[in-house]
């Protein structure tokens, strides 16, 4: 992939803004305020914001950072998108994420057409893609305020820029080991909460534009993880989950060298914290040290997401995996040897270049040994620049049949995972209300939803729930006392 050039605002506008962080971001955050609520005052009605989120829990972390940001500048948060300001926290993994964007774009134009003061601001992954910046550019002129991934932190500077400019304003960065974590948040639940312990990926499966977008790997030190996560608890959240794309490398490179499975432990420590999860594991770098730390753990939840992409040693070779289906299989089993009743979730894609019905077979036959409680699978989305979208495509007709047979297997599977536990009594914690009229929903360890009787009054508390009736790929209980 071509280097980026970075671009970095010039925001340095402002005589006695500070220059180290975060004292800078409260300053911007206060400059705003005062032109928000002076906005505020001759609308006669407050201003509204949207952060709309696309992509994963790394992302809708970013957004729960921006939203808060966004809160102290004044700003009422909303979902909805005709808000005075929206900004969009895109994703790129796959082609339709990067066309969803552009279909809501295209409403942002009309609706923009109407009211020429709404602001629009575009940022993460798909950001750090110089050919998008260029299309923007281009064809988007009335997008105001673009950033990437590195920068979030910057938004209060950037709306600032923005607000005395009215001229857009773009700022990437290629890469950074820079962060600042101590900006207002507004998480979207009050009993849990995403952690990041990490930043990046290093590993560069051929098919994957991550590393190029969210550059390289970084650990956060162990200690500000820690009073992170002992705030989060002081403040009342009991669920954490740790956050990175490759969390079993965590602290390799850290100056006093330490494993996740060390940073699990001192998680556990933490009085309040009752459940700890994870995502995302690489399999190639799942050790036994997490298996054994994950079975005596009282906190830790009995969920795994391990991707396995693909169940055919040929092709893992092919997406630089670096294990095969045999490595792929025997940590699963020691997993399960150690935790029998945890819940194994995956990633599957099908129709990598070269893929042919051998390979595919393979996967089913992983699928079937494994047994996974839910699968999500994608079909095969070239990335410009990674090396799998220079190589012979299957066509589509052939990925789209495969597809559905593996999804029939994987829901079949799962379907099946979920029946065995029905009757059984299990914890849950509530969290949100169910789509269904007087009920609420909430998880088990195994991240399994149930749907129970109650009311908002409800979330937040762990409760004991017997699992009356297994719907597939989640429950219908009840609650017992
Ligand atoms: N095409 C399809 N799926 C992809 N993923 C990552 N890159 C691609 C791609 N180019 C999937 C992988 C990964 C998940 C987050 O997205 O399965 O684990
Ligand atoms: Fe992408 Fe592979 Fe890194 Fe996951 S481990 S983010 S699939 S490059």
């Amino acid at each position: 992939m071509k280097e980026f050039q970075e671009m970095r605002a010039s925001t340095d506008l402002l005589a006695g803004s500070p220059l180290t962080e975060p004292e800078r971001q409260f300053f911007f955050i206060d400059k705003c305020h005062e032109i928000i609520e002076e906005q505020t005052r001759l609308l006669g009605r407050p201003l509204q914001a949207a952060v709309i989120n696309f992509g994963c829990q790394m992302n809708a972390r970013d957004s729960e950072k921006l939203r808060g940001i966004l809160m102290k500048i004044g700003y009422e948060i909303t979902d909805d998108e005709s808000a005075d300001f929206v900004l969009y926290n895109t994703c790129t993994v796959r082609d339709n994420a990067d066309q969803r964007v552009y279909g809501r774009l295209g409403v942002q134009k009309s609706m923009k057409r109407e009211h020429p003061e709404k602001i629009v601001g575009l940022c993460g992954c798909m950001m750090q893609e110089q050919s998008v910046i260029e299309k923007i550019r281009k064809s988007y002129h009335f997008v105001d305020i673009i950033f990437g991934t590195h920068n979030v932190y910057k938004l209060a500077e950037l709306l600032y820029a923005y607000l005395t400019s009215r001229s857009m304003i773009i700022d990437i960065w290629k890469d950074t080991d820079f962060s600042v974590e101590t900006l207002p948040v507004d998480r979207k639940y009050s009993f849990k909460s995403g952690v990041n312990i990490m930043y990046g990926c290093n590993n560069f499966c051929t098919y994957c534009i991550v590393p190029y977008v969210r550059g390289r790997e970084r650990s956060r030190e162990p200690e500000e993880i820690l009073e992170e996560c002992c705030r989060l608890a002081r403040e009342g959240v009991t669920e954490v989950m740790l956050l990175g794309q490759n969390v079993n490398s965590y602290g390799k490179k850290l100056e006093h060298s330490m494993t996740f499975a060390q940073l699990l432990q001192e998680v556990e420590k933490i009085d309040g914290i009752r459940r700890i999860r994870f995502m995302t594991s690489h399999p190639k770098d799942l050790s036994q040290e997490l298996i054994d730390v994950m079975a005596a753990s009282k906190k830790i939840c009995h969920h795994l997401h391990l991707p396995l992409q693909s169940g055919s040693s040929r092709l893992l070779k092919e997406m630089n995996r670096r294990y095969d289906q045999e490595r792929y299989l025997d940590v699963v089993r020691r997993i399960r040897e150690a935790i029998p009743d945890i819940a194994l979730t995956t990633d599957i894609i099908v129709g990598f270049p070269g893929e042919t019905e051998e390979d595919f077979q393979e996967t089913m036959k992983v699928v079937e040994k494994v047994r996974y409680s839910s699968a999500f699978t994608f079909i095969y989305s070239p990335r410009t620049g990674t090396p799998a979208a220079a190589m012979e495509q299957v066509p589509e007709e052939l990925t789209k049949e495969r597809f559905n047979r593996l999804l029939k297997l994987v829901q079949d599977i799962a379907a099946e995972e979920c029946k065995k536990m029905e009757g059984q009594v299990q914890e849950i914690l509530v969290e949100t209300t169910s789509n269904q009229p007087d009920m609420v929903s909430g998880r088990l360890s195994n991240n399994m939803m149930v749907h129970i009787p109650g009311d908002e009054s409800m979330f937040g508390t762990y409760v004991k729930v017997r699992l009356d009736e297994a719907k597939g790929f989640y429950y219908i209980g009840s609650l017992v006392d």
